[in-house]
């Protein structure tokens, strides 16, 4: 059964490679099926230009009926959408429905992040003896990967050929891109099952000695409709410690106790509860208690409008919980829904941010001859 899928992806997939050589289509008119195992599926349709490179939007579907749509722009997750308790299928994620939105830069919205997720302080680190100046984007910061992250260019995409339904994605960062040493090979596997997760697998190795730390920058609201903010939503995160941050978000250093302060997600808190006691909202990364450096479940959002509820899996030691604070209803949906503030969060699996400074922190240094792979996995189920 998987040869046979794995074949009919192959020949799909080429022949979909084929119709893409002829005459330009508006990218309504060209979808093509790419991967299908009855019921699941993976299409693809054009969505324009970027850097002379052709952008393509993918459409996962599993056998409930699940959809996800990713174009190998950014490796963008553009919309996730899920049945809630009553049956009705919304998106839960922030997104667009074209290209041209996100080349004006939405901030981050579904993207992969690299070479490193979230903050490196004034942009320089020092690794075998030698310092680095990487681009500043956040004030005098260096932020998700710089001016053009990972998230602002094109990926290779192809549908994966062992009959799951998943989307390999690739990209070559250059030595000196951005600031960063070495040329970094990198791979992106997103897989939906058909237990209704997203499965993300990482994987990247370098000809330097570099720093990595990927991650996915999804926008979650849980209850499909931006209108409603958040602060509602109840969040749990199995994490005993958190660091704090100076005025320009950079981690002090210290890794504090949870207890007693507004970053206790122990036990389920709604997340306006406390908001109003973390200056400027929550932007910061928890210090999983993980008892393995395997996967585990480390995260659980839950929203009683809809009924439904987020896990997240991971191997990282981190979880930087972004309230989406500096939303400001500028950006809509694509019907038309202003994206206010705190309309929807970010849960970014990853090392601490500014690691390469912070030597107390779990390293992001990676080798010639080292592999570097993690996965985080997001769950959707509904409570009834
Ligand atoms: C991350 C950062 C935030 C912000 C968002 C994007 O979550 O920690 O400070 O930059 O990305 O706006």
């Amino acid at each position: 059964m998987k040869n046979t899928i794995g074949i009919f992806i192959a020949i799909s997939f080429a022949t979909a490679l084929v119709a893409g050589c002829g005459e330009p289509q508006s990218p309504e008119e060209k979808e093509t099926v790419v991967a299908t195992n009855t019921k699941a599926s993976i299409t693809s349709q054009d969505w324009g230009m970027v850097d002379s490179q052709s952008v393509k939007l993918f459409t996962l579907t599993n056998t409930n009926g699940t959809e996800v749509k990713i174009t190998n722009y950014g490796g963008i997750i553009t919309s996730w959408k899920t049945k809630d308790k009553a049956g009705n299928i919304s998106n839960v994620v922030m997104g667009f429905d074209s290209l041209a939105p996100y080349l004006q830069a939405p901030p981050y919205f579904g993207a992969i992040i690299g070479r490193y997720g979230n903050r490196i302080a004034n942009g320089t680190f020092s690794l075998e003896g030698k310092t680095y100046k990487l681009a500043t984007n956040n004030g005098k910061n260096h932020l998700h990967g710089g001016k053009k992250g990972y998230d602002k260019v094109v990926w290779t995409a192809e549908p994966a050929t062992d009959g799951k339904i998943s989307l390999v994605l690739t990209y070559t960062s250059k030595d000196g891109e951005e600031g960063y040493p070495g040329n970094l090979k990198i791979k992106v596997v997103y897989t939906l099952t058909d237990a209704d997760e997203i499965a993300m697998d990482y994987s990247s190795e370098t000809d330097k000695t570099t720093v990595v730390n990927l991650t996915n920058h999804s926008y979650f609201n849980l209850t499909g409709d931006v209108s409603n903010t958040i602060l509602h939503h109840e969040l749990q995160i199995d994490a005993d410690k958190y660091t704090p941050v100076d005025a320009t978000l950079i981690p002090t250093g210290d890794i504090i106790d949870v207890t007693g302060t507004p970053f206790d997600f122990r036990k389920p808190t709604k997340i306006g509860d406390r908001i109003a006691d973390v200056d400027g909202g929550y932007d910061h990364n928890l210090v999983l208690s993980k008892t393995s450096e395997g996967m585990e479940l480390v995260a659980t959002l839950y929203d009683s409008i809809s009924g439904r509820q987020l896990e997240v899996i991971t191997d990282e030691p981190g979880l930087q919980f972004y309230s989406g604070n500096f939303l400001d209803g500028k950006l809509t949906t694509p019907d038309g829904k202003p994206i206010i503030k705190h309309g929807a969060l970010c849960l970014e699996t990853q090392h601490f941010p500014d690691s390469p400074n912070k030597p107390q922190f779990p390293s992001t240094v990676l080798k010639p001859g080292e592999k570097y792979a993690t996965q985080t996995i997001y769950k959707i189920t509904v409570r009834k």
